[in-house]
This record gives structure tokens, C-alpha cells and sequence, in this order.
């Protein structure tokens, strides 16, 4: 494990302890479960926290994580822990449910759609790949783009999937997009800064400049009760071989046909 590694765990588990917003994301996955719930793979699970509230719903849950500082941990949670970045190691077996939740944005934009298309082979046929990214539509999609300047890298480009056409055939029938709103809530100073930081760069530290302009923008963010609420937009993106599983689920948004990408 390197200091990156810790850091970035650190930070991660400080912004899962002060905000609700794996209450918010389970509440929404409970409802895309599926019927049959043998297998479940969580791809960059970071801490567990959102992947053992799912892991009580199946009969076996396997993680693959990239960061070494999260494993010892997540091997009390899962059942097989597979140790690396997903470009890189493969999951054995085929799924009932997988869930990629704020990963993919960690992943090379020319490697995503390799990426999903390989998880997409690993469900069932009744089987659901859950993706779950933040909107540009979040408070978060502003920070980050205030604060590109000062991290010589651009993380705030337009998020993954905006288009249709960028998975082409991997969804073999539908995508299902969801936008839902909901607040991340700290109450440390620090910690708020913290999460932008962490959202925003994940293990970059930004230098003075970029510091003060952080704490200005997280200032805006202020609540009276002392309070920080940042506002993120989430983006479920729901891909199965089959469409009934796709059609029955709960806040189906809208459905893009692939067949002819
Ligand atoms: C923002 S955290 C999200 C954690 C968890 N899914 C959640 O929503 O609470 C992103 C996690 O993905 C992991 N990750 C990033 N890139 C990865 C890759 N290429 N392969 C596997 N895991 C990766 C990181 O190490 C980190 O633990």
C-alpha cells in the first residue's frame, strides 16, 4: 500500500461517516434489486459500506478494489476479494447484480466502455449492471470545475455516458437513466473541504491557490446551523441482457434503444 493509497482511504471513509449519501443510494438500489439474488460483484467498493448493506441481500458477494489501504477490510465483508484495478484482473463467474458506484470516473475515458462491456458479460441473463455516477448538474460538477485550473488535470469533463452511443451495443437493448437529488451533509469544516478535494481529485493535493479558492466555493455552501450541504445529482445507469428486468424498474426515466448504434 503506498501513502496515496492511505491518504485517499482516509479522506473517503471521513466523507462516508459525515454524509448520508450511502442512505441515499441504497434506498435507490433496494429497489432495482433483482429477483434472483445468488451472486452480487461490486466493483470499487472503497470502504464496504454501501457494498455490505447490499451483500445482505444475496447469497455471495465478491469485490474487486484497486486500493490496497481498503482490502484487509472488505475481506471481512465479502466473500472473495480480488485485489487490483479492474482493467487489469478479471471476476470469475457470472452475476445476478453487479454495482460500479463512483468508480468509472476513475477509470481513463478510453477505457470505460471496454470496461462496462465486460461486466456486461459477467451477468446473468436476468442479471443488472448498476452504475451510478454524479450528475453535471451536482454542486460538486461546479466545484470541480472552478478548481480544474489549479490541479493541471481536468477532472470535470462532461461524465461518462452523456451519450447514448458511447457503450453502442454493450446494454443489447435499453439504458435506463435516473437523476436523483440529494444532500452530502458534513460538520467539520475540514472534512467538507476534504470531500470536495477527495470528489474532485481523489489523490491530488492542490496547491495554496487552488486551496483558497476550495475553501471560498465550500464557504458558499454554508448552512446557519454550522452545517455544509453540497448538493449532488446522481445518474443510475441501469444496463441488462434482459428487458423486462429494465422495464420494471421503479423510476425507468426514459429508454434508448441500442440496436441501432
Ligand atoms: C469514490 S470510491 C466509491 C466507493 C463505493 N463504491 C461507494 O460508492 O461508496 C471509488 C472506489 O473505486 C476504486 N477504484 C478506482 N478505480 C478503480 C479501478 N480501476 N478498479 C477497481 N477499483 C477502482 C477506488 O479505489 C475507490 O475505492
Amino acid at each position: 500500500m503506498n501513502e496515496r493509497q492511505k491518504h485517499y482511504s482516509e479522506i473517503f471513509s471521513t466523507f462516508v461517516k459525515l454524509s448520508r449519501e450511502k442512505e441515499f443510494l441504497l434506498d435507490r438500489i433496494e429497489s432495482l434489486l433483482p429477483e434472483c439474488r445468488e451472486s452480487y460483484l461490486d466493483v470499487g467498493p472503497g470502504d464496504g459500506v454501501l457494498m455490505s448493506s447490499v451483500a445482505r441481500f444475496f447469497g455471495r458477494t465478491v469485490a474487486i478494489e484497486s486500493n490496497h489501504a481498503f482490502i484487509p477490510r472488505l475481506e471481512g465483508l465479502a466473500d472473495e476479494v480480488v485485489s487490483g484495478r479492474i482493467e487489469e484482473v478479471e471476476a470469475r463467474g457470472q452475476f445476478d447484480m453487479i454495482l460500479g458506484s463512483h468508480m468509472l470516473g476513475y477509470v481513463a475515458p478510453s477505457d470505460r466502455c471496454q470496461i462496462v462491456r465486460r461486466l456486461f458479460g459477467h451477468l446473468k441473463p436476468k442479471g443488472i449492471l448498476i452504475l451510478i455516477y454524479n450528475s453535471v448538474n451536482s454542486d460538486v460538477y461546479r466545484i470541480l470545475l472552478a478548481l480544474s485550473a489549479y490541479s493541471g488535470k481536468c477532472w470535470a469533463k462532461p461524465v461518462v455516458f452523456r451519450k447514448p452511443g458511447d457503450i453502442l451495443g454493450a446494454a443489447s437493448g435499453y439504458i435506463t437513466l435516473k437523476r436523483d437529488r440529494m444532500p452530502i451533509l458534513t460538520n467539520e469544516e475540514k472534512a467538507a473541504t476534504d470531500v470536495a478535494e477527495f470528489i474532485a481529485f481523489g489523490d491530488r493535493p492542490l496547491n495554496e491557490e487552488g486551496r483558497r479558492v476550495l475553501q471560498k466555493l465550500v464557504d458558499g455552501y454554508r448552512r446557519e446551523d454550522g452545517w455544509w450541504q453540497i448538493m449532488i445529482e446522481h445518474e443510475f445507469l441501469c444496463l441488462s441482457p434482459s428487458r423486462n428486468v429494465l422495464k420494471s424498474c421503479p423510476f425507468l426515466a426514459k429508454q434508448v434503444d441500442f440496436t441501432n448504434c
